[in-house]
């Protein structure tokens, strides 16, 4: 589905990712651990084409997208949901969906309104309320419904717990769990408890390399990988 092969970027003079490699399957659901300013954000927008790779190589299905325009590989079929989340604070919750749906997508192209309202079921009675006006959990939910209606083949998203309250981050947790038997999930995360829980294996990501990949039982259970890498 997904393969980043020996990927090295940069913020002008910086050298941030030096050599990360990953891979998603078909059928798998992934996160990439690390502590703030691990280089998790710049992996996620490596693979969008914000932070192109300066080396390496990025394929999605097959075909290299790096090089690509980040409108190009969302095209292709990868919705991708930032930190900051980027609702549309003056447009209402509808009028976000509306404005990113997409039918027949690269995707199973299910996801259409009433698919997205049964999946997260808690913006069914807030479709009119202006995303500004938002919790922070309701805008994640939002936000992740938003990339979902575009019908992707591949979701990232980027430290979705950041900032949430813990029921709210045990929701999303339910709401996670059942998306990814729909569709493969990359998910960034300084919380550890919350993405091994979600995830079917694990990196760990530290100054811009990767340090481990495991199953994400064996990472659980690795206290030595905790205590080195995660702030657990
Ligand atoms: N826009 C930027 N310009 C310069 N340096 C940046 C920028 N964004 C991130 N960095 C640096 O790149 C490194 C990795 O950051 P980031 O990928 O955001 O980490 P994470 O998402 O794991 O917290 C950090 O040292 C950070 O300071
Ligand atoms: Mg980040």
């Amino acid at each position: 589905m997904l393969e980043i092969r020996a990927i090295h970027s940069y913020y002008g003079d910086s050298h941030v990712l030096q050599g990360v490699s990953l891979h998603i399957g078909e059928d798998e659901s992934i996160c990439l651990l690390g502590r703030n300013g691990a280089g998790k954000s710049t992996t996620m927008k490596s693979v969008m084409g914000f932070v192109p790779p300066r080396e390496g190589t990025i394929r999605f299905r097959g075909e290299v997208i790096s090089g690509l325009k980040p409108f190009e590989i969302v095209r292709r079929g990868i919705g991708y949901v930032p930190e900051d989340r980027r609702i549309f604070a003056e447009l209402t919750v509808l009028e976000n969906l509306e404005v990113a749906a997409r039918k027949g997508g690269p995707g199973a192209g299910k996801w259409n309104l009433d698919a997205i309202l049964e999946m997260f079921p808690l913006l069914t009675k807030l479709l009119k309320r202006q995303g500004g006006k938002l919790s922070g959990g309701e805008q994640q939910l939002l936000a992740i419904a938003r990339a979902l209606i575009g019908n992707p083949s591949l979701l990232l998203l980027d430290e979705p717990c950041e900032g949430l309250a813990p029921v709210i981050v045990e929701h999303l947790e339910e709401i996670i769990l059942n998306l990814k038997r729909e569709i493969p999930i990359l998910i960034a995360e300084q919380n550890a408890h919350f993405a091994l829980r979600v995830s079917d294996r694990g990196y760990v990501i530290e100054k811009g390399r990767i340090k481990h990949e495991g199953a994400t039982a064996d990472l659980r259970s690795n206290t030595e990988i905790q205590k080195r890498y995660l702030s657990v």
